[in-house]
């Protein structure tokens, strides 16, 4: 396995759209390959999701995780889910608004809103259909995989580009922590 190099905010690969991956493919070394690679550059630099258009390649892959943190006890643990081909309709009419970041856009945090229910279609790691309901953060993290896998980004969804904060000032002022000892 390798960690990848991650396209940043300018790169025109994140403005292109990605590619569907005939099913037949999806079991090949390497498609798989980068499956793995794409969870390992997720984990090596803590996001909750990776599109591959994020490293470099325009296949319809995204993978996303969110694992336990004591540092975050309040955020939500969402189990590793490889998302192939995807097709995201919006369950609800309701969006709501949250912070986002993005491994593209280093160091920032931003509001957007979305929609606190989609269906997600898509294939898994096996090539075997997946259907699924998320809801409210998972929500939320499968929409901006798929949005990357459509050339957009997040700060492209945003209402209100003043909430757009520095990491560091966005602990301080958003959040209201003091700077973390550790
Ligand atoms: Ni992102």
């Amino acid at each position: 396995m390798a960690i990848l190099k991650i396209a940043r905010l300018g790169h025109p690969i994140l403005r292109r759209r990605a590619e569907p991956i005939p099913v037949a493919e999806i079991r090949s070394s390497e498609v798989q390959r980068l499956i793995d690679d794409m969870i390992e550059t997720m984990r090596e630099y803590d996001g909750a999701g990776l599109a591959a258009n994020q490293v470099h390649t325009l296949t319809q892959v995204a993978v996303i995780e969110v694992l336990e943190n004591p540092r975050y006890p309040e955020a939500p643990v969402v189990p590793l889910t490889v998302v192939i081909n995807p097709v995201v309709t919006a369950l609800a009419e309701e969006m709501e608004d949250g912070w986002e970041g993005c491994l593209s856009v280093p160091d920032m945090r931003g509001m957007v809103p979305r929609h606190t229910a989609v269906r997600l279609e898509c294939h898994d790691r096996d090539g075997l259909p997946v259907s699924l309901v998320a809801k409210d953060f998972f929500a939320r993290v499968i929409q901006h995989e798929t949005d990357h896998l459509n050339g957009i980004v997040y700060l492209d969804r945003m209402r209100d580009l003043s909430t757009l904060a520095h990491i560091a000032e966005w602990q301080r002022y958003a959040l209201g922590v003091r700077e973390q000892a550790d």
